[in-house]
């Protein structure tokens, strides 16, 4: 069936009244074309607020080829609005396998992009690994996830890092905000939508007490959910503990909870010993990168008959003792592969893709005074999309006066005092 083109304008039309960073980007970008001439990779959940993004680095002077990370987070409503654009070429579906998967992002590589502007150093990985008669020419790399991160890290100490890639979701104007309250929101908004339940009263183990798992347990407790946190970092589970919730090992959490979300970009987080211990109809959802952090291979295992669905999203599985277990959209990342899924809130990529753009725009530039390998994106960018964030949201901010500079600065004690 042909994609509903008409449906994807209007959701690039709503996505962009509610991304007003990226309108004063595409303004003030618009006017410098920074990245003329640059043909550039984008790996991301195709979706509306991913649609703005692409319009704005186009914007920007870029040659854009765009795909979908993950299998089942793209619209194609949307990649056929992005795909009736100049300087915007897309290779992206909705529900595609791994291999169908595969061949998009090496539809996109046959751009030959210098630059990519990842999602799990997807794209990139790819590029290294199968298309290398491309990084005569590649400038360098920005990667927006965790896991992403932590993919370069181990590209740079196996020695197949050999250009500079920024590390943006290591900022905090994106971490401590998409991780948190984006992540926190769309994976409980989207769960509470797939299985039409109530969160109020459920006993909800959140798996890894990280930036996204934080967010999700704060927020399910303020729902009015219990939460039970399971980690494998002393520091983290003591924090969690001294935010007041409870934590155990999941072989304990799986015996007490009714609803598991992992956040952990992990793999088995839950596996068969877990499944043997939940309660009848315990629901089990993702919100960490790769569908990998529920054993789903283990959980067919037990299975007695086929998995079926019970409602759309959710795949029910039957265990020998007659106990039901629900998967949601096969452990793949609840807030973007559900059926009604949107992934996070427009106002948060706003913030997370500008961190993406303005930082793409700084390595374009110091790319070649840069050594290979991982780096942070320096203080200045993140502050710089805070204050552009900060004007639209129409607050001000006080400045130092210079006494107050000048006693930050001082260290004597006369200096102090004459500060
Ligand atoms: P993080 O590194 O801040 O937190 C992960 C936590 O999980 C750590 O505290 C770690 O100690 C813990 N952990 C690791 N293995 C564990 C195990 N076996 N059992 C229990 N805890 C374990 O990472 P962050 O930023 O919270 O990201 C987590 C995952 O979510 C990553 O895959 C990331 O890419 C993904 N992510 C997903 C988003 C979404 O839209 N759903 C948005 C942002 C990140």
């Amino acid at each position: 069936m042909a994609a509903d083109i008409e449906q994807g304008r209007q959701k690039l039309a709503w996505a962009r009244e509610h991304m007003p960073v990226h309108a004063a980007l595409r303004e003030r970008l618009g006017r410098s074309r920074p990245l003329a001439g640059i043909t550039l990779g984008v790996c991301s959940h195709v979706e509306a607020k991913t649609g703005v993004f692409v319009e704005t680095l186009a914007a920007a002077g870029a040659e854009v080829v765009f795909t979908g990370s993950e299998p089942g987070s793209s619209q194609d409503d949307v990649v056929a609005a992005l795909n009736e654009q100049d300087g915007i070429t897309g290779y992206a579906r909705r529900g595609v396998s791994e291999e169908e998967l595969e061949a998009l992002h090496l539809q996109a590589l046959d751009h030959a992009p210098r630059f990519i502007l990842d999602d799990a150093a997807e794209l990139t990985a790819r590029l290294v690994h199968q298309r290398p008669a491309l990084l005569d020419d590649f400038i360098g790399m920005c990667e927006q996830t965790t896991t992403g991160v932590q993919r370069l890290q181990a590209m740079a100490r196996a020695d197949a890092l050999p250009f500079p890639a920024y590390a943006v979701n290591n900022t905090p104007m994106k971490h401590e905000f998409d991780n948190i309250h984006g992540t926190g929101e769309s994976s409980l908004t989207n769960l509470l939508l797939t299985t039409n339940l109530l969160l109020a009263g459920k006993k909800v183990v959140v798996a890894g007490f990280g930036d996204c798992g934080l967010g999700i347990a704060g927020k399910a407790r303020a729902l009015g959910a219990r939460v039970a946190i399971t980690e494998i970092e002393p520091r983290q589970a003591l924090r969690a503990h001294m935010a007041g919730f409870e934590v155990m090992p999941m072989l304990e959490a799986a015996a007490w909870g009714e609803i598991f979300i992992t956040t952990t970009g992990n793999r088995d987080v839950i596996r068969a010993e877990h499944f043997e211990a939940m309660a009848d109809g315990a629901l089990l959802a993702n919100a960490g990168h790769f569908n990998v952090e529920i054993d789903a291979e283990a959980l067919a295992g037990l299975s007695v008959e086929p998995p079926h669905e019970a409602r759309p999203g959710i795949m029910e599985y039957r265990l020998a003792d007659g106990r039901r277990l629900h998967l949601v959209c096969e452990g793949r990342l609840v807030n973007l592969a559900t059926p009604t899924a949107m992934g996070h809130p427009a106002e948060v990529m706003d913030q997370t893709f500008a961190m993406q753009i303005v930082a793409a725009c700084h390595l374009v530039e110091r790319a070649a005074g840069l050594e290979p390998g991982v780096h942070p994106v320096p203080d200045q960018v993140d502050r710089e999309v805070a204050e552009l964030k900060l004007e639209t949201l129409g607050i001000g901010l006080d400045t130092l006066t210079e006494s107050q500079q000048r006693f930050l600065d001082a260290w004597r004690d006369d200096q102090i005092k004459g500060a």
